[in-house]
Parts: structure tokens; sequence; C-alpha cells
């Protein structure tokens, strides 16, 4: 969101560009033709977004300045690592002290970790993780919007509430126009500097249409926008990109074939992680992850998830639980525990402390009410707020009782932006990595 933080070109290397924020420099590939030293930008997952003029720049770092550093300082102290390690396992004392000292931990650490049950015990992981986040990635935190713009679906995954199983669904479809005013309104009303695109699988829209849509967007404004339509094609992925798309948003779901091909009769995993590292290769972002709490799933399996997302080179962790939805095949599986998410989370920043993005998932916060205060000081460092207009987003049921559905955007981003500033937390993400 919503805040993001002009920085001001200090320098060019090739394609990238240095960019200043109160006094510490980060890079950003630069989309632009005509950018000079000195100008001020905007940037979102490390590409430049938007020149603004340096009178506006220079007083929005104004009114940022004092918070900026009251927010880092206030961080600072709630991450602060004072481990109180009497009585706990040997074993499990090392593997912190590895994993605070950015030792690499081996796989046998992380499924350990993942495998721990006492509060005393999690509370410390939680404390590592926690200080971890603050220590690579700061005090910054992203804030996207999504648009679920269509709930229509050809495929049947076997959790989904959207799939075809469910017949009882009010099923709904935006405009062309409706999508790009909603864009419009969360860019330019609310400040969000990135957005995700989200439908079922819907046929109704080609990739040209999605093309078309996207382009229409960023014609009006500058954004960052990540696609969430399912499984496009290869050459869909390519087209998406031209169009301007610059991220993809789309889960393995999980990591284990046979798991994958029982959930999703008609697909296979290898061709969802072909479509994730094609675009890859074409310069998507990427968010990626899987659910925890599947059927039949065990803890090395989603051990393997983790790795796997991070083999991916995700820009972004979206971990969340499996819930049950009464109007699939999974009707009856108990969703995991909030234990076993915050769990997942944490051991993901151990794996991947210095580069990911983990996020919050809004199944997360379904399942559990203090799911942000909890996952943000436990290694994650992202959210996403939905920005699809309410009479549309009530029937994105893709698990029963989503939260914040219904809720007016305005109501979200001011309970968000509280969460984050009791954590000392910016909602901002400079949109760069470091120089
Ligand atoms: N519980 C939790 N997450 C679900 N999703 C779909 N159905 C469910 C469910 N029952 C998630 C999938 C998909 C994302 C858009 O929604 O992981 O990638």
């Amino acid at each position: 969101m919503c805040y993001a933080i002009p920085g001001k070109v200090i320098g060019f290397e090739g394609k990238l560009v240095k960019v200043e924020y109160f006094g510490e420099v980060k890079q950003a590939v630069n989309e632009f033709d005509d950018l000079e030293l000195g100008d001020y930008i905007y940037a979102q997952g490390g590409y430049t977004i938007k020149k603004i003029p340096e009178a506006e720049a220079l007083s929005i770092l104004a009114t940022w300045k004092e918070t900026f550093f009251e927010l880092q300082e206030l961080d600072l102290r709630l991450s602060r690592l004072d481990l109180e390690k009497a009585g706990i396992d040997k074993k499990f004392a090392l593997i912190l002290d590895k994993a605070a000292e950015d030792l690499a931990l081996k796989e046998t650490d992380l499924l350990y970790l993942l495998n721990l049950e006492g509060e005393k015990e999690l509370k410390l992981l939680y404390k590592v993780a926690n200080f971890l986040r603050q220590k690579h990635l700061g005090n910054s935190c992203c804030v996207h919007g999504i648009i679920e713009f269509s709930n229509h679906c050809s495929q049947n995954c076997a959790y989904c509430g959207i799939s075809t199983h469910n017949r009882d669904l009010r099923r709904y479809r935006m405009t062309k126009q409706q999508i790009a005013d909603a864009a419009y309104d969360a860019i330019e009303t609310w400040g969000f500097k990135a957005l995700v695109l989200q439908s079922g699988e819907d046929p109704a829209y080609s990739v040209a249409d999605l093309a078309e849509i996207i382009q229409e967007i960023k014609q009006r404004s500058a954004v960052l926008i990540f696609i969430s339509c399912g499984e496009v094609g290869l050459n869909g992925l390519e087209k998406l990109y031209q169009a301007g798309a610059r991220g993809l948003l789309m889960r393995f779901e999980t990591g284990n074939p046979k798991l994958y091909e029982k959930l999703h009769p008609d697909r296979s995993l290898a061709s969802r992680l072909a479509h994730l590292k094609k675009a890859f290769e074409l310069g998507y972002l990427l968010i990626t992850g899987g659910l925890i709490g599947l059927p039949g799933q065990t803890r090395e399996d989603i051990l393997k998830d983790i790795l796997l997302t991070k083999e991916l080179r995700t820009e972004m962790y979206t971990f969340g639980p499996f819930l049950p939805h009464p109007n699939t095949p999974l009707a009856l599986t108990p969703p995991p525990s909030v234990k076993e998410v915050l769990k997942t989370l944490a051991v993901a920043r151990l794996a991947d402390a210095k580069d990911g993005k983990i996020v919050v998932t809004t199944g997360f916060e379904t399942l559990h009410p203090q799911a942000r205060e909890e996952g943000l000081v436990a290694g994650a460092n992202s959210v996403m707020l939905n920005v699809t207009p309410a009479e549309f987003s009530k029937n994105y049921l893709i698990y029963p009782k989503r939260a914040h559905s219904g809720e007016r955007l305005k109501e979200q981003i001011d309970t968000t932006l509280k969460i984050l500033r009791d954590l000392g937390r910016a909602p901002t993400d400079l949109g760069v990595t470091h120089a």
C-alpha cells in the first residue's frame, strides 16, 4: 500500500537504478527511458513504477520522516533477541543459535522445528523468526490489494469452494470496466502500489481479454500487477507479461505429486511447476506456496513445500491453512491447528531468512482472529487486503466465513494500519532490493 515511500535516484548501473530512502541505498529495475539523477520515484517488487514531482515527494517524505524512524525503533525493541533458554533441550538451543547467527540449517533441523509442540519452545522459535525478519528485512510490511474478478471456475480441486463441486454458489463475473474501475479506486483513492488480479479458471476471459484489462489498468495508473487466474498456459504467461503483468500469484498447493493428483484429478504438479518456472524465466515476481493440513499430508511434506518455494525463487511465500468447505469432497476433513500454521511461517523464515517475504493469508485470519498480530511476530511481513467491491467478494467463497468478507475497504485499511503501527511496522514495501 499504501504509502510506498518516494526514493531519490542517485545512480545507474546497467538496467538498475540506485535509489536512496532516508539514507539507505536500494536498487530496482529501471522501467523508464527518461529517468535522471535526482528524480523521485516509487518502486514496487524491484521495479520502478512511477516518477513523482519533487515537491510532492518532499512533502510525503517530510510527513513520513518522523514516523519512519519511530516505527523502526519500536520494531527493533519488539524483535530483540533475549532468549530464555533455561531448561530447553540442548539440540533445540543449538538450532536456534545457528539460525540467529545466519548459519544454514539442515533439513533435519528444520523438520525438528516443525515437529515442536511445547508452548515454551514454540515461543522461542517465533522469537528467532521475528528477530531474523527484522535483521534482514527491517520493518517494512508489504500490503498488496487483491481483486477477485470472477468466481467461475472450470476446475474440480477437491478442497475449493468455487470449484465445479459447488453447485450452490452464486457465481459472478466483473466486467472489464468494473475491474478497471476497482483497480483505479484501489490505486488512486487508497494508494495501493501492487494489485493481484484473481479469479477461478474462467474460460470466459481469454488471454487477450486479460491482457486488455492489464493494459487498461496500467494506462490509467502506475501499479505493479500480479495475475492469479490459474494456469493460463506458458504462451499465455508470455502474452500477459508483454501486456504489463509483472507478478504471478500461483500456489503449487502441495509439492507431493501423489497428493496433488488426488486433489486435482485433471491436473498435474508438473504442469503447475512448469508455469511457475516459466514465469520466473520471463521475469515475473512469484508469490507461491501451499496449503497446510491437507488430508494425508505429513510434516515432511510441509518442509518440502517450504524448500520447493525457496527453490522456485519466490518473492513472497503464501502458506495458508486448508479450511473445509461443505460443498466439496473434503467437507469433513478438519482444518489444521493455529500452531501448525504459525510453525510453518516461522520455519519458512528460518529456511529463507534473508529474502523471503511471507504473507499472513486471509485463510489464516479465517482460522484465527489474531492471525495477523501473531503471524507478523513469527516471521511474516506481508498482508493482502481485499479491494474487490463487497457485492462481489461476498461470493468469492473458496472456503466458508472468509475473514473480512463484506468489510469496507476503509475499515480493512484502518484496522491493518493500527496493527502495523502497534508492531512498529511501516505499511510500505520500499519495493527494492538492497544495493
Ligand atoms: N481452504 C483454504 N484455501 C483454499 N483455497 C482454495 N480452497 C481452499 C480451502 N478450502 C486456496 C488455494 C488457492 C487459493 C486461491 O485459495 O490454495 O490457490
